[in-house]
């Protein structure tokens, strides 16, 4: 393409480019040259001719329009400008755009993938320069200049491979603040586990943040800063929200694997909580590149736990995986049955938390924050774990759960053994099984109450008008029953415990009588091995008619509950 000759008529040329003003495309009959400039349709962004500081060198760029002074955001020609300041972009035949000087020869032009007789180049009003086919009204684009970013990230671009086209799109630096050729900073999206935006320089890197969502526009300047702006709509402005590297700790790897640095400490590394210099000389020279290790080994086949970490820098992702859609939960186990699984974290904290990133082998690049952070979960030998949860001010000591249970069923066959006869209304009296059964719901009431640490009665969650019954129903058809489990009862190692406990429960609550255990199958149930029978659709499950028929016992069960937790955690 390039030496490529084409003559000229200058003067007609130029009597076209009069006439037009305020268009938005480049067609056969219409090319820009000089001071003529296109507009996008809603007159956000302006592309023309340009020069920068005293230099004679003129590019061909997109600006906004209505900002002043001139922001470049994209340049065609950053690597060949024009040295006479003469060009035109125009089509030449057979239907190529190109920008050409004032000898004819092409000096850029985009590569468009198909071919087209009647290509057209429009500059849309999002900043992006689109080549088409004249004809071609859908969003069918041969070419977009958002494909080839320079500098600037505006809405609606992305960083990343694109396997369509083979493209990998990343932001580079200017050379210096009067030469838009590509400097030594980049800014690119690294695919390897959650993607992340690294910035480098030439081949090391320097700094990482998370995967931005492109609301908001970013440029890489040429010293190396990445500057997030973002749009104002009331001002109709775009102010600097963020500028990165800001400090010492947001050096890459600082701190070496395992290590993690805070600026307010001096020097700013140090290892994590749990984890020692991984050679002590080293460290105390300010040697942090060997890291740290955990000061107890994990022992992945006799049972390791989780450490909760608040207010960290994610470690570097490009060892990690991830699902959207798994609960914390889900993800602590499939962390957990893993044993080169490092740590978990929620992938996005917004609405209680949801989806799963886990990381496989160092931890790299952590840094604490003094607010805003997200919560790590990293492994443990069991050890290391200390069972102490806040609980209302006080301390407790967690009882495993099925514990807590056995006790509840024994003080409640108790209950029903000395007192309940005289108790019970006549209406259940009547009919033995009933009781029984009534009683066995109760238990069944009991055992999620205790499970959940939630009372049946006057239960509310935001996202339906279930009690407890129902909404431990739901959960457990979801495949969701962990969740169910109350925070301060939560331990992975129990969990096949607390699982079967809310089955159980779910086949006291029955519906059908049928359907409910007895007294002393429930015992049985807990105990062993055996499988369960599919819980179906318990009774009474919704807000409105809360257990009814049993409603004296249930109430009884209800008060229970409580006391047997507090006396449980007050006895330890
Ligand atoms: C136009 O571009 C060609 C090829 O790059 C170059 O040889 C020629 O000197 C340029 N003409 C001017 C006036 O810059
Ligand atoms: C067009 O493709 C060629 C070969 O792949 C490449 O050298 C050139 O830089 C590309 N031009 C543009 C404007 O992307
Ligand atoms: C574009 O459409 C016009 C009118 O519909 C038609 O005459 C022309 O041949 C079309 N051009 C191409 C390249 O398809
Ligand atoms: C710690 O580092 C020092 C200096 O690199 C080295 O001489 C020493 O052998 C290391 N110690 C261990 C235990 O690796
Ligand atoms: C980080 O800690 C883990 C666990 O102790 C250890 O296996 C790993 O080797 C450590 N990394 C380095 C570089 O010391
Ligand atoms: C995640 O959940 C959504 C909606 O619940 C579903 O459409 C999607 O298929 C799920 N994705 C995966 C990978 O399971
Ligand atoms: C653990 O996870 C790693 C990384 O995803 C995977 O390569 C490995 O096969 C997994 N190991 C087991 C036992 O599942």
């Amino acid at each position: 393409m390039e030496g490529l000759k084409i003559p000229f008529l200058f003067s007609s040329l130029f009597s076209i480019l009069v006439v037009s003003n305020a268009v938005d495309t480049i067609t056969k009959t219409h090319s820009t040259a000089g001071s003529n400039t296109i507009v996008s349709s809603g007159g956000s962004f302006e592309m023309g001719f340009f020069s920068l500081g005293n230099s004679q060198n003129t590019y061909l760029g997109i600006w906004y329009k209505k900002i002043s002074p001139k922001t470049v955001v994209w340049v065609a020609n950053r690597e060949i400008p024009l040295i006479d300041s003469w060009g035109v972009l125009t089509i030449i035949n057979p239907g190529i755009i190109a920008l050409v000087n004032s000898t004819g020869s092409v000096i850029w032009s985009p590569n468009v993938t198909g071919s087209t007789q009647d290509p057209v180049a429009q500059l849309m009003e999002s900043g992006n320069l689109v080549v088409k086919d004249a004809n071609d009204t859908s969003e069918h684009f041969l070419w977009q200049s958002f494909d080839y970013p320079c500098n600037t990230l505006l809405p609606g671009m992305k960083l990343g491979k694109s396997f369509v086209m083979g493209l990998e799109r990343h932001l580079s630096s200017w050379k210096s603040s009067d030469d838009p050729a590509p400097g030594e900073f980049t800014n690119w999206c690294d695919p390897q586990g959650y993607p992340q935006n690294i910035l480098s320089r030439g081949s090391v890197d320097l700094f990482r943040t998370g995967p931005w969502n492109v609301v908001s526009g970013f440029v890489l300047s040429h010293d190396g800063v990445v500057e997030h702006w973002t749009w104002i709509d009331r001002t109709q402005e775009w102010i600097l929200y963020l500028t990165g590297p800001t400090d010492n700790c947001d050096k890459y790897k600082l701190c070496g694997p395992n290590g993690s640095c805070n600026v307010r400490n001096l020097p700013s590394c140090g290892c994590l909580s749990k984890f020692v210099p991984r050679n002590q000389t080293e460290w105390g020279n300010r040697d942090w590149s060997n890291g740290c290790v955990r000061r107890t080994t994990l022992d992945c086949k006799s049972g390791d736990g989780f450490l909760k970490y608040s207010q960290y820098k994610m470690p570097d992702t490009r060892s990690s995986w991830f699902d959207k859609n798994m609960t914390l939960r889900e993800c602590e186990m499939s962390c957990l049955e893993n044993c080169s699984c490092m740590a978990y974290t929620n992938l996005d904290i917004r609405g209680g938390g949801n989806g799963c990133l886990l990381w496989f082998g160092e931890l790299i690049d952590m840094r604490e924050y003094s607010e805003d952070g997200p919560d790590i979960y990293i492994r443990m030998a069991s050890s290391e774990l200390v069972q102490q949860v806040g609980l209302n001010g006080k301390k407790r000591k967690i009882v495993p759960v099925t514990l807590a249970i056995l006790i509840a069923l024994l003080l409640l066959v108790l209950h029903s053994m000395f007192c309940c006869n005289g108790y019970m209304s006549p209406k259940y009296a009547i009919d033995g099984l009933f009781s029984v059964k009534s009683d066995v719901f109760s238990i069944g009431v009991l055992v999620l109450e205790i499970v959940s640490g939630k009372k049946n009665r006057g239960f509310y969650h935001p996202g339906h008008s279930l009690n407890l019954l129902g909404h431990a129903w739901r959960l457990y058809e979801e495949g969701k029953s962990l969740e169910l489990i109350d925070e301060t009862l939560w331990d992975l190692r129990y969990q096949t415990e607390m699982l079967r406990s809310i089955h159980v429960g779910l086949l006291c609550v029955q519906e059908s009588l049928e359907d409910r255990p007895s007294m002393s199958s429930i015992v049985l149930m807990l105990g062993n091995e055996a499988t369960l029978p599919r819980a179906k659709q318990p009774g009474f499950f919704t807000a409105r008619n809360v257990l009814q028929p049993s409603s004296s016992s249930s109430k009884e069960a209800t008060t229970s509950a409580n006391e047997i937790t507090i006396t449980l955690s007050s006895a330890r």
